[in-house]
């Protein structure tokens, strides 16, 4: 097809040909065609044939207040007016005000802020912090994990994206996770299990490394890519408690837990546990300009007036992006969004616990406000998962069956290995939520025909 000079151009041909030839996506072999979408409005994105879908997903876990999202895009608007750019040195008074708003919103024991232009970046520059903070060089992370892309934190990332290292930064070590309904060690209980309970793991595994060179541990408080795993009570605190008595900082990914999507502020919040730093992203201006945060304790604050920071970035605190960020925060605050968003959750688990009464081929269901996840057996009894851990191509088919089934109902879903993630934004509307679960139920019955 012919290059088209009209801007922007509305053939959706012509932006699938682009796509396929000339666009690199993200994590796949190259040349889809893909929907071509056009529009969105809150829980609802469409595409260039006038299909209407619902987010089931809020796109990359981000949207968590849908799509146009008015005071964000307002926010937006009047930032692009007034300024659109300054450097990070200089005063600004939306970066100020994100970064009040911060201290607000994250536990009593986190004062400063680092921005950033993603998760990534975030959970980069807490590495690199630690580091320096404490002379060692040993970061403990763990196996079922996403910490982002780029070198050191596609390294600390436990899923298989991080063979794609092609070598991972020296110095990553990797931990168990509590993953209740598999366990790691065969246990069937918690209290039973060293992995489950958290400290009594990490301190055989600090036996072999020496603590002496471990700078931090970085955990996700809920798992969401790699699952939906919510650790058992009492996890994080013995995790807590154990870097703390060997001087290791304790970094929490809040990329995708963060900013309501667990229905508190950050996931660490549902066990009251203080990290040293808080790593975090998408949610916080449900992705409508990049933007990452590293918030860090008073301590690691007090040290830095002494110590330059060690990372920097070109838009770090871009006006836009803090702009947006401040929208997002002040609007969830006045709509009361956390505690829909529990409310929600509460329900869509109610629900799916009914639908496991129809369908067999749910083994568990698990989640905390609109982070929730389903994940699908063979066989209830021997918990055999219905595709291979990771699966891909013909082994996934199940599940790419029912996410192109959901699509052509109208209900955008995801999917790793044999866990459906179930992430709307968290302003949905009670009536959208169970046309989506409807939706859902007649799609498990895929999953049913497959075991
Ligand atoms: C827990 C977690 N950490 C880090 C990242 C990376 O964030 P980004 O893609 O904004 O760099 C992600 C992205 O999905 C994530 O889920």
């Amino acid at each position: 097809m012919e290059f088209s000079n009209e801007y922007p151009t509305h053939d959706p041909e012509w932006v699938q040909d682009m796509h396929a030839n000339h666009y690199l996506q993200s994590w796949s072999k190259q040349g889809s065609r893909p929907r071509v979408i056009t529009g969105g409005q809150g829980s609802w994105f469409w595409d260039s044939d006038g299909k209407r879908y619902l987010d089931f997903q809020s796109q990359l876990v981000n949207l968590n207040l849908g799509h146009q999202h008015p005071k964000i895009v307002q926010a937006i608007k009047d930032q692009a007016d007034k300024l659109c750019y300054i450097g990070p040195a200089m005063g600004s008074d939306v970066r100020s005000e994100l970064a009040a708003l911060m201290t607000q919103i994250t536990p009593p024991n986190i004062t400063s802020t680092f921005f950033t232009t993603g998760g990534s970046a975030a959970n980069e520059t807490a590495i690199r912090l630690a580091r320096h903070y404490t002379g060692r060089h040993k970061i403990i992370a763990r196996y079922r994990s996403y910490h982002g892309a780029t070198g050191g934190a596609l390294s600390l990332t436990g899923d298989p994206r991080h063979h794609l290292t092609r070598g991972d930064m020296p110095g990553v070590v990797r931990m168990q996770d509590p993953y209740c309904y598999r366990c790691p060690m065969g246990h069937s209980a918690p209290a039973h299990c060293p992995v489950s309970q958290g400290g009594p793991h990490l301190e055989q595994i600090l036996q072999f490394e020496n603590p002496q060179t471990v700078a931090a541990v970085i955990i996700e408080p809920i798992v969401g890519t790699n699952g939906i795993l919510v650790p058992p009570d009492g996890y994080l605190q013995s995790i807590r408690d154990t870097c703390t008595k060997h001087g290791i900082l304790l970094i929490a990914d809040e990329v995708m837990a963060g900013f309501g999507r667990t229905g508190k502020w950050f996931g660490m919040d549902h066990w009251g546990v203080e990290p040293d730093m808080i790593a975090s992203a998408k949610g916080i201006n449900s992705g409508y300009v990049p933007l990452g945060t590293l918030s860090v304790s008073k301590q690691l604050a007090d040290w830095l007036q002494e110590y330059p920071f060690p990372g920097g970035l070109t838009y770090a605190g871009h006006p836009l992006a803090c702009a947006s960020g401040v929208a997002a925060i002040r609007a969830m605050m006045e709509e009361g969004t956390l505690d829909h968003a529990t409310k929600m959750g509460e329900k869509m688990r109610a629900e799916l616990a009914r639908m496991a009464d129809r369908h067999p081929c749910i083994g568990d269901i698990r989640g905390k406000g609109m982070f929730n996840g389903i994940e699908l057996v063979k066989d209830r009894d021997t918990r055999e998962p219905l595709v291979p851990f990771a699966a891909k191509g013909a082994d996934a088919k199940p599940m790419t069956d029912m996410m192109g089934f959901a699509m052509d109902q109208g209900l955008y879903l995801s999917f790793f290995s044999n866990v459906i993630r179930l992430t709307p934004p968290l302003n949905i509307s009670e009536d959208d939520m169970m046309t989506g679960l409807e939706i859902l139920d007649r799609t498990l019955d895929i999953a049913d025909k497959a075991r």
